[in-house]
């Protein structure tokens, strides 16, 4: 299946998507995580990107197309995929036509303030990019990745005044995609407030709707 995550930053994409990726046999491309990783390396693009990270602004889209297009093409895409955080913007979904069929859209909604508490109680794992929360989804050792034993960190851009424009920057660049989706009939809506299992299967059962 080839399902594009849309919704905004905290509602739980990320979370969701590591699951229905297991799930379904398919890679999660987040182009969240693909910049990250790039601003870590410091590569060309991370220098780009990172300012644009920084502040709670998109990355310019022509950027973040190349990069995009150029991981749909591996192998591991082929037989489907989960997109998490592509696309943002009008061109990248007119982009993301070009490239591939879409078969669904899961459209996880979820109060601001809620948004909020979940971004910035988030910690990461910098080297294998498990996520938790403080409160709600904390790992078993304070500070330390389940995982792979890593320290834990917040990550730049979950600072509160941070998060705060990335919602903005959703609500002006991002939610208009919600009605393109709908007109093509691909929008499934799933509230994202409960706990994650929970989440994961009304995501489930919207992927059989
Ligand atoms: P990106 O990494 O994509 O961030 P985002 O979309 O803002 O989403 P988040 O990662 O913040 O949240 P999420 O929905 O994945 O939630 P999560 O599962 O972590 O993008 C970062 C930046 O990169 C952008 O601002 C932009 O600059 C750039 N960028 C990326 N893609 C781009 C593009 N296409 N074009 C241009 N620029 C681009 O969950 C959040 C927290 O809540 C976690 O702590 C988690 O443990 C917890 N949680 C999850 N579910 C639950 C639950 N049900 N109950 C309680 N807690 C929960």
């Amino acid at each position: 299946m080839r399902i594009i995550l849309l919704g905004p930053p905290g509602a739980g994409k990320g979370t969701q998507a590591v699951r229905l990726a297991e799930k379904l046999a398919v890679p999660h491309i987040s182009t969240g995580d693909i910049l990250r990783r790039n601003v870590a390396k410091k590569t060309k693009l991370g220098l780009q990107a990172q300012p644009y990270i920084a502040t709670g602004k998109l990355v310019p889209d022509d950027l973040v197309i190349e990069m995009t297009a150029k991981r749909l093409k591996e192998n591991d895409a082929r037989k489907g995929f989960i997109l998490d955080g592509f696309p943002r913007t009008l061109a990248q979904a007119n982009a993301l036509e070009d490239l591939t069929e879409i078969d669904v859209v899961v459209n996880l909604f979820l109060d601001p303030e809620d948004l909020v508490k979940r971004s910035t109680g988030r910690q990461v794992c910098p080297n294998c990019e498990a996520v938790y929360h403080v409160l709600t989804n904390p790992p078993r050792k304070t500070g330390v990745c389940d995982k792979c034993g890593s320290d834990l960190v917040q990550r730049e851009d979950d600072k509160e005044e941070v998060v705060r424009t990335r919602i903005t920057t959703y609500e002006q660049l991002t939610e208009p995609l919600c009605m393109y989706y709908k007109e093509k009939a691909l929008l499934r809506d799933v509230y994202a407030s409960g706990h994650i299992e929970e989440i994961f299967e009304r995501i489930l059962e919207a992927l059989r709707r």
